[in-house]
Formats: C-alpha cells, structure tokens, sequence
C-alpha cells in the first residue's frame, strides 16, 4: 500500500517542511525529517543533518533505512535566502544560498537514489518558488538556485523516468512561516495587492500538493512545475 511509503522531508522541524511531514504522517506513512536544530512533529523520526554535509547526510540516510526502510520518497524543502541588490550580494551570501537550496537538493536526491533505483519505484519532490521563474529584485541568488531545480527535476525525469521514478518541483508563493515573517510589514502588504487570491497560502496548503505528488495517482506527473501560488506566478 503507497501509504506505507517511507518518506524523508529535509527541514522537517519548522515551516512548510513541517507541514509536510504531519500530513504525511496523518496519511499514514512512515516519516523521517532531518533537522540541524529542534524536532520533527509528533509520529516522525529526527535525524540530524545540514544538507551541506554529504557525509551528515550520507549518516542520516543510513539511520532512516535502518529504523525505517529505504526512501521511497524524497520531500526537498530545506532552503535559505540572503536577499540584497546584486551590487551588495558577497561572494558567500550568493554561494551559500546556492549550496543549500541547489546544493542541498543535489546531495539528497543523489544518496536516495540509489533505494529508489534498486526498488524500481520513486517520488522526488523539490520545493522550488515561484520566485525560481519569475524573478525578484533582491534575490539574483535565491531566484538562480530555485530556477535550477526545473532543469533538475526535468534531467533526473529523463535520466530516471523509465524506472518508476519521478520527479517534479512544487514551487510555492508567498507562504506564512518564519520566511515571509521577517518581510516588513508594508511589504507583505504590497505582496497581498499583487497575488490575485489576495493572501498568503498556510503551510499545509502547500503540504497537500506534495502528498498528491506523493500518491500512486500522480505516478504519471514527472518533470512538472506545480504553482502553489495563489496565481502570482501565471504564465512563468
Ligand atoms: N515561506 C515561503 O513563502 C516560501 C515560498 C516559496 C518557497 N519556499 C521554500 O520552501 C522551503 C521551506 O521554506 P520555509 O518558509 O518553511 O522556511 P523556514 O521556515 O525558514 O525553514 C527552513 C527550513 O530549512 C532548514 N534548513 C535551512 N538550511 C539548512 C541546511 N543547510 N541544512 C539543513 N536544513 C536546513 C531549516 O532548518 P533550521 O531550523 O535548522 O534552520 C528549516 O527547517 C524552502 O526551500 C523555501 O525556499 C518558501
């Protein structure tokens, strides 16, 4: 049964990583978040990694297999942003965002390769943004790494597709967690005037598109960009 799946969510202890592992969790199956800090929610089992760190992943991957069982479902969702004008971004600020929103998925997408090949079955989700295609002033190295995940997912679709494996990236608009929290005020508001839904989205709304993607009805679905954006990003 799909429902049995076991599921690894990176940065799965706050924010729409969260979100994610409780419905997975709710849904019936067998969850595992990694977290450099805090706990997943109730019913998931915490592994420590920076999604930086190959070989803390590496470690990660091989606790989850041991408790749980090979990754059938891999939720890329960990992601930081340093935003400033291109003239003020440093070095470290473009290259750190981009080690771990492009980076990061790389390294976990590559170590739960290898389970989801040998079973001949696989979901990967990334969770990209709908800044990824439309742009945004302040964000050259946010927006750069979450585009790539489209060529990502689309190259690992033509690489992986013809053995049960898919891959598709969500990519989210403006969603209320800690992310957007730290906009000025006057900000989020201008943002609210520009969304045709007129609001920011709750975690758990982007939650369920990744549990649909992770489903056996979406089985043919791969290589997909899926807004989850309130109509922010139409046409992108
Ligand atoms: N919020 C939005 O409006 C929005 C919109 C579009 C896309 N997204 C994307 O959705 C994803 C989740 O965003 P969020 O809003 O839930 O963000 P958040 O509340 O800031 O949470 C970010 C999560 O990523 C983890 N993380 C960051 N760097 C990491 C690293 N090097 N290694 C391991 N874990 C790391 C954090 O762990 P710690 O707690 O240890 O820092 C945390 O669990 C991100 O990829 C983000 O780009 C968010």
């Amino acid at each position: 049964m799909s429902s049995q799946r076991v599921v690894l969510v990176t940065g799965g202890n706050r924010g729409i990583g969260r979100a994610i592992a409780e419905r997975f969790v709710r849904d019936g199956y067998r969850v595992a978040v990694t977290a450099r800090s805090g706990e997943g929610p109730e019913g998931t089992l915490t592994v420590r990694a920076d999604v930086t760190d190959a070989a803390a992943l590496d470690a990660a991957f091989t606790e989850v297999e041991q408790q749980l069982g090979p990754v059938e479902i891999v939720v890329a969702n960990a992601g930081i942003t340093k935003d400033t004008l291109l003239l003020r971004m440093s070095e470290d600020d473009f290259d750190s965002v981009v080690a771990t929103n492009l980076g990061g998925t790389f390294r976990v997408v590559k170590r739960a390769s290898k389970g989801m090949l040998r079973a001949r079955f696989g979901r990967v989700i990334l969770i990209s943004s709908v800044v990824g295609l439309y742009g945004s002033a302040g964000q050259v190295n946010y927006s750069a790494s979450k585009s790539a995940l489209v060529g990502f997912a689309r190259s690992l679709t033509r690489e992986l597709g013809g053995r049960g494996i898919t891959a598709n990236v969500v990519a989210p608009g403006f969603i209320e967690t800690d992310m957007t929290a730290e906009l000025p005020e006057e900000t989020q508001k201008q943002y609210k005037a520009s969304i045709p839904a007129g609001r920011f989205a709750t975690p758990d709304e982007v939650a369920g598109v990744v549990t649909w993607l992770a489903s056996d009805e979406s089985g043919y679905i791969s290589g997909a960009v899926i807004p989850v954006d309130g109509g922010l990003g139409m046409g992108h």
